[in-house]
Order: C-alpha cells, then structure tokens, then sequence
C-alpha cells in the first residue's frame, strides 16, 4: 500500500543569521550568505524534557542536590575487553555511542561481534540499512556468530525501525547516514536527516532504556556526519582508527559520559573478526630501536592505561631558507618550539635541516611528557649517536629548557619496568614519588635538557644552559 503523504512539517533556516524560509536556497536573502539553509522540523509543541518522558507530565520542581536520588549504572559487558575498557568498564544502559570511522575499517564487523555476544543472554537488533540481511548473515556465517536473539532488520525509515525497537534491549543502527525520518523532505545523509535521526533516536533510547550503537561515517572533512551535529547528542562518542596497511586497530573514546575520554582500546583485525590486543606495548616499539639514531621511547599515559610508546625522527639537510617541519602523531606546534629550545639552549642546529617526525603505531602523542622524549630523540638524529635500547624518558620541556615534573610519574615508571626497560630519565621533582621503584629500575633525574643529552652521551656544542 503506498505511504500516505503528509502535510509539508519543514521549514528551512538558516544557519548563520536564522531566516526561516518555505523552501531551500543557496542564498539567504537576508545575510546573504551561500549554503546555510537547513531542513529543520517545525514543532506545533514544545518536546517533552527525557527525564519527564514516561514518568510524569507534571510541572517539574527544583530540589536540593541531597534530595536527588542516584541510580547507578548498570553495565554490561561486550565480550569483547578492549571494546569495554574504551566504554570505561562496560556498556551502560540506555545510552546513545556513536562510532565512527573511515570506510571499511571495520565498523560493522565489530558491533556485528558485540551484538552477537550480547544476544547470547539479550535481545538484539541489528538494522543495517546498508547492506542486506543476507550481507550480514554472511559476515556472521565467518565471524562463526550464531543467535536466535539476534534480529536482523533492513530497513531504512526511521518511522519503522521504531515499531521494531520494541522489547529489544540493545540496536545497532548502521548507519545513520543511511536512515531518513519522514517529517523531513530532504535526503537521508543529509544535516538536517542526520540531526533529527539522532534526536529521535535519544529521546527512544531515554523512554525505553533501550541502548543504541549508531555507526556514524566520516566525512571528507574528518568529521562525523558534517559539522559535529551528533557528537553532544551522543552520550559516547569512539573514533575506529588505523592505517589500511597496518593489521592493528585504534578505538579511541572523545567523549565519553560515563568514564575517561582519554581511553584507547587496541585491536587487531583478522579473518575470523576483530579481537582484543593486550600486550600493546610492542606495537608502538620498532625492532630496530637502539640500532638506529633518531629514536626515543616514552611511557604515555592515555585514559587508565600506560603506553611504551617510540618516537623516530629523521633530519636531512636542505639547501633551502625554509627547512621542512612534518609531524605525525605529535602535535606540529610542540615540534617547532623543542627545535627552538635544542637549537637555542642546547647549540644544536637545525636552521638548515628538514626535520621529520613520527610517533610509532599510528598513536597521537598530546601530553607534555612526551616533550623529554622528542628532544632526545631530535638531538639523538641530529648528532647519529643512537640511544640505548633499555633507556626510556619522559617530563615535560619548558622554554628556558627546564625539565618540568609530570603527572602520573609512579605509573610511568612501572610500566617501564614491565617492558623491560633499565633505566629511566625524569624530572627531577618527581623523582621522591618514584623512588620506591629504585631497586627495579636506575632512576636518573634531571633538570635541564642539557643534562639529558649529557647522561645520553649526546655530544652537543656550546650551550647556554647546562
Ligand atoms: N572475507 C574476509 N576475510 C578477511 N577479512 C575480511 C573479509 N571480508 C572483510 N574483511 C575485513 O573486514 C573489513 C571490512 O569490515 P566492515 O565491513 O565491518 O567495515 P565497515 O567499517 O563497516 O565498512 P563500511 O564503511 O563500508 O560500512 C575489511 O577491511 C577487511 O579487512
Ligand atoms: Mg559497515
């Protein structure tokens, strides 16, 4: 039977200046700009508060924060470790997450996993709205995933995912830019869709404790489904990462209300699925470390976790005014300022030299303990002396070449000492908190930059500071 049509219930609006016109147009007449009109729903009524759905139409009343009750979540685990520890120690009920990620990283396959351990003891529904239920049947077939619980739907209107939502606990939903509501005439994938969607499917997931995994792409601009329009609807959002070459994964958490954004899980990725990596240190560190000149290690805290992670440098010399600067998993701005420091405190000169940077495995290096370990690892290529094998450093590098202390020294140690590391290189101020680790591993504390290229054996020129 066809689907009845509706009276039209969109209006555009533009973005910038908020002119509400009938129809679409490039031009906003009144500021002028192009390509900011977007499809929003017009709302005869105001839409009920999430914590009044369901339970009370009555006015809402201030309370004082010791009359509030608290309810604790409960979580549920995927079966899948590195996939929990990224949610912050399982899956909450009733949340929104929001994965996104390039094409073909493996989006599907995981939460294809996820659902089917869920499905072993909850109701399961898989909507993939692109790709066929026989797609997926056959993904499970090789996954070896099996499961009566687990409903496969195809479907692609919103209006009738949510007649199917009903008694199920958890819904995938791949993807969202798949979907279309049909209170708004545009096309699916588009802002305005992809806004709406989100939002009814919060306002579903808040009423009926029902928790959705929504699959979100990444578009030409690096970001998920245009201008960030999910991400502060989503309670969670997880970055799939990685490079097409390398086998390994990264699910990287950036937002997370329920536990630590800083989380980064490791998988790797093979033909029966994804799977948890847990020793993940070796991934970050190279085979030829303490061979090659160019390369450092330093132990990077990320969420509740503690990384060995190696940075390589390389420097060629240029014949031009402006020498390169590239950087690859540590931020660009960092790299020209510890140039600036070991060039000006340390003499060591990279005014006519390309300088090429790049932390191992693919990581994003963003705290400032990594600076100790950067400096080393520039001076290190710039002088070709290699640094020891079973030397890690970290702390932070402030502009007059001091070494600063860092946060989480005690951990950072300790992870050096379970990869088998002899000695470290620290702030000096943290070397109190850490020297209960002493019998385990040699401590060497510094102060300046300078002492740590002495202790490396970095011959440098005359300094300014030692
Ligand atoms: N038969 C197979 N054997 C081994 N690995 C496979 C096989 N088929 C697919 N894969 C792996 O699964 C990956 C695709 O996974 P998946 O479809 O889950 O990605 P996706 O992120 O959902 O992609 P899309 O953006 O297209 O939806 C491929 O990159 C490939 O590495
Ligand atoms: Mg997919």
């Amino acid at each position: 039977m066809p689907k009845q049509i509706k009276a039209p219930t969109s209006q555009f609006v533009c973005s910038t200046c908020g002119y509400v016109a009938p129809k679409w147009l490039g031009k906003c007449p009144d500021c002028g700009n192009f390509n900011t009109m977007q499809e929003e729903l017009v709302r005869t009524e105001q839409p009920t508060p999430t914590a009044r759905v369901g339970v009370s139409q009555m006015k809402t009343r201030a309370l004082p924060l010791s009359q509030i009750g608290f309810a604790k979540y409960e979580r549920v685990k995927s079966g899948i470790s590195e996939f929990d520890t990224v949610l912050g120690g399982g899956i909450v009920r009733g949340s929104l997450v929001l994965l996104g990620g390039d094409p073909g990283i493996g989006k599907s396959t995981l939460l294809t996993q996820v659902s089917a351990h869920l499905a072993s003891t909850h109701k399961v529904l898989y909507v993939s709205a692109e790709e066929s239920c026989s797609q997926v049947k056959m993904r499970c077939e090789r996954l070896g995933l099996n499961s009566d619980n687990l409903l496969l739907l195809n479907e692609t209107c919103l209006e009738d995912i949510e007649t199917e939502v009903d008694g199920c606990e958890f819904v995938v939903i791949d993807s969202v830019q798949a979907i279309y509501t049909e209170s708004l005439s545009s096309a699916a994938g588009s802002v305005g869709q992809v806004r709406e969607c989100a939002a009814k499917l919060m306002r579903l997931a808040k009423s009926k404790n029902v928790t959705f995994f929504i699959i979100g792409h990444v578009t030409k601009e690096g970001a998920l489904a245009g201008p960030k329009v999910l991400e502060h609807i989503m309670d969670t959002v997880l970055y799939f990462e990685g490079e097409p070459q390398d086998n390994f994964k990264l699910l990287r958490a950036v937002k997370n209300r329920f536990g630590s954004a800083q989380e980064v899980g490791v998988f790797e990725m093979t033909d029966s699925g994804v799977k948890s990596v847990s020793d993940y240190s070796a991934l970050f560190l190279s085979e030829t470390r303490g061979l090659a000149a160019g390369s450092a290690v330093t132990p990077s805290e990320s969420g509740n976790r503690c990384m060995s992670v190696e940075i390589q440098t390389l420097i060629s010399r240029t014949p031009f005014g402006a020498p390169r600067r590239l950087s690859l998993g540590v931020d660009y701005n960092k790299l020209v300022v510890l140039i600036a420091v070991l060039e000006k405190r340390c003499g060591i000169p990279f005014y006519n030299a390309d300088v090429y940077i790049n932390a191992m495995g693919g990581i994003k290096l963003g705290e400032p303990s990594v600076d100790l370990a950067i400096c080393a690892a520039l001076a290190s290529a710039a002088t070709d002396t290699p640094i020891d094998k079973y030397t890690a450093l970290f702390g932070e590098v402030g502009l007059t070449g001091e070494i600063r202390p860092v946060t989480y020294a005690e951990k950072r140690v300790n992870e050096c000492i379970k990869t088998g590391f002899k000695r470290v290189i620290l702030p000096a101020k943290n070397l109190k908190a850490c020297a209960k680790y002493a019998d385990k591993i040699e401590l060497v504390p510094v102060q300046y930059v300078g002492q740590m290229l002495k202790t490396l054996n970095l011959k440098q020129n005359k300094g300014e500071t030692e």
